[in-house]
């Protein structure tokens, strides 16, 4: 896998116009710009981007009582594959370990096998399926892990 030589920080609001950009490229039904916002305002939750000489990815985690809720993963299309997600993941996964949490949960579309192979490599079990929960009407796969 090539070293990647990038950096994670914390998200901030000024970023938020190429962590959408990215975000509308990434996903069928994007979050909005009000999401983000509302998301990253909440003390329990972490939002981080990935950088390199610009925003390449980013990651948004939701802390729940005994889980931490991994809420959001994308990397920018011409990065994938050398290890970026897996970095992001890894941030997001550390810090609901750091603050006690016993279990990592998540959403996937059952169509998204980059993800579920990503998120099966980090150890995540299909754990449920939640029908239609996105908005075209897609399913959601539940993954979950120990951590
Ligand atoms: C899912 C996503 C974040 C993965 O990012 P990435 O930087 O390419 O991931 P990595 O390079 O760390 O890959 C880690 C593992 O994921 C799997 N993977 C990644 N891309 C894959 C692909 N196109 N096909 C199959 N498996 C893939 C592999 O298991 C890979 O491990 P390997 O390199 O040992 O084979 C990226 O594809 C993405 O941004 N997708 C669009 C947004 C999205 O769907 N986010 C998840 C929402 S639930």
């Amino acid at each position: 896998m090539p070293e990647t030589k990038g950096h994670i920080r914390e998200m901030s609001f000024k970023d938020l116009n190429l962590v959408l950009e990215i975000e509308n490229k990434c996903f069928k039904v994007p979050w909005t710009r009000s999401m983000f916002l509302s998301i990253m305002s909440t003390l329990n939750s972490r939002s981080i981007v990935y950088e390199i000489d610009k925003i390449i990815g980013y990651g948004i985690a939701i802390l729940h009582k005994d889980t931490v809720h991994i809420a959001n993963v994308a990397v920018r299309k011409e990065y994938r594959y050398q290890g970026i997600g897996s970095e992001i993941l890894s941030y997001l996964l550390h810090f609901g370990v750091s603050l006690g949490k016993k279990k990592a949960v998540l959403e996937v579309r059952p169509s998204n096998l980059p993800a579920i192979s990503l998120y099966e490599k980090f150890g995540f079990y299909k754990a449920g399926i939640e029908k239609r929960y996105y908005p075209d009407g897609e399913d959601a796969v539940i993954m979950e892990k120990e951590i």
